[in-house]
């Protein structure tokens, strides 16, 4: 099993190109199944994507990866299609579970894999089948399947989420493109990837409205058109490293970034201490001496991502006097604690809440995480602790994170994968 080993200490300076964003990939991947030829560029070469490729290509989508200009090139012209998404595909990857909607939506059934829980809580899908099922789908759950038919189509209708849903607002959304009549969507997720795929949909000749957490579909979605789509930039990609230069940053500079989507984080860093210049399409951050405490709470967005939490715990043991995080979103998120503990944090979870006392001098250790962000915050604490670290596991971080050492090397990290 591959492992990466990270010798700390060593200050940080380069630039790193962010790439595109898993999390907007996977749901504009499920959604190209609406129509017949997509072309996608600026996607992130990380297991998950070629996860949903296979998922895909099962279903009977042609795909082309062009892995050097990062181009996927999807065409729906088979007359045979699978409308099913197996076990073996969805259990690796929670957001299979994406495909639901647009197979329902358009092929009338869908019989997708419950996905299970995760280390992370046990993840539900239960608003998910409340939106489509509101959309007319009668669904029913038979041997670890979600098993929905709408024999005459989807209709469309007014649905209340009864809690904020990332993966539940896509999959309602992509359904509601293929419904008849007009659907509207309240206390959606409104994250920037829920925005890039909404700005997909519309290419496909959806008529979509937005404001504030309402969402308005007019579904055009059946229409077929050629689309070309950019996937934005992966913001919890450029959180990270921004988290990397607040740390043992001489000199960091992430590009291919919008940086207004992250200005809450941008704020959070500088409330920490760290220098951070703001350009067009790029962001400048050096590490600060003195760095202070901070209280957090994780939120939908434009609140902190739960996905930068475990990272941001690891700047915590290095800022002065008792840093919180409480982590609103998953009920098990705090696995990087115990790990990061044995490096020399010092750290109490209570209920939701972690109290972070700093700062602490990290020594290095060999640690495993059990989920992507875990991991990441694993690399990070490697980044500053003495002598060397070893993160086992790392598949997790290949999951999501593109050419995470490379990019951490060309910035004169020493890292490797052995
Ligand atoms: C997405 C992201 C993930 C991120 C999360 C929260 C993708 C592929 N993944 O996951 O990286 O951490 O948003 O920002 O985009 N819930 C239910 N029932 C449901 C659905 C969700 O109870 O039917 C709960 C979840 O258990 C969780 C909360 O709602 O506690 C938020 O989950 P959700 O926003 O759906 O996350 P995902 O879409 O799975």
């Amino acid at each position: 099993m591959q492992k990466l080993l990270i010798k700390g200490k060593r200050n940080l300076s380069g630039s790193i190109l962010i790439s595109g964003s898993k999390n907007a990939t996977l749901p504009i991947l499920a959604a190209s199944i609406l129509a017949k030829n997509v072309n996608l560029k600026n996607v992130p070469l990380v297991k998950d994507i070629f996860t949903m490729i296979e998922l895909l290509k099962f279903i009977g989508i042609k795909i082309k990866t062009n892995k050097k200009n990062k181009i996927i090139q999807l065409k729906n012209t088979n007359k045979k299609i699978n409308t099913l998404a197996p076990y073996k595909l969805v259990k690796t990857m929670r957001a299979g579970v994406l495909v639901l909607g647009p197979l329902l939506t358009k092929y009338k059934k869908a019989k997708v894999s419950l996905p299970g829980g995760c280390a992370i809580g046990t993840r539900p899908v239960d608003i998910h089948l409340y939106a489509l099922k509101k959309l007319g789908a009668n669904i029913k759950i038979k041997d670890g399947y979600i098993i929905a038919e709408a024999k005459k189509g989807l209709v469309g209708n007014k649905i209340r989420f009864p809690s904020i849903s990332v993966g539940a607002t896509e999959n309602a959304l992509i359904a509601a493109c293929g419904a008849k009549g007009k659907t509207v969507l309240t206390n959606c997720a409104v994250e920037p990837e829920i925005i890039d795929l909404i700005s997909f949909l519309k290419k496909l000749g959806n008529i979509i409205q937005i404001s504030g957490r309402k969402i308005i579909i007019l579904g055009k979605g059946l229409t077929y058109k050629k689309v070309s789509h950019k996937i934005i930039f992966d913001r919890i990609e450029a959180g990270t490293y921004l988290i990397a230069g607040a740390l043992i940053g001489q000199k960091i500079v992430i590009t291919n970034v919008r940086p207004s989507i992250i200005k809450n984080e941008i704020k959070i860093l500088r409330n920490i201490g760290a220098k951070i210049i703001v350009k067009k399409n790029a962001i400048t951050i050096i590490k600060s001496k003195r760095m202070k405490k901070i209280s957090v709470i994780t939120k939908p967005y434009p609140g902190f991502p739960t996905d930068l939490q475990a990272q941001l715990m690891v700047l915590m043991t290095q800022t002065k006097g008792i840093s919180k995080i409480k982590e609103n979103i998953f009920e098990n998120r705090f696995m990087h604690v115990p790990e990061l503990k044995r490096m020399g944090a010092k750290i109490e979870v209570k209920n939701k809440v972690a109290y972070i006392f700093g700062p602490t001098k990290l020594t290095g250790a060999e640690v495993m995480a059990t989920d992507l962000r875990a991991s990441v915050s694993l690399v990070l604490a490697g980044l500053i602790a003495d002598n060397r670290t070893i993160v086992n596991r790392i598949y997790h971080l290949d999951r999501g994170y593109e050419f995470l050492e490379n990019k951490l090397r060309k910035c004169k990290a020493i890292i490797k994968r052995v």
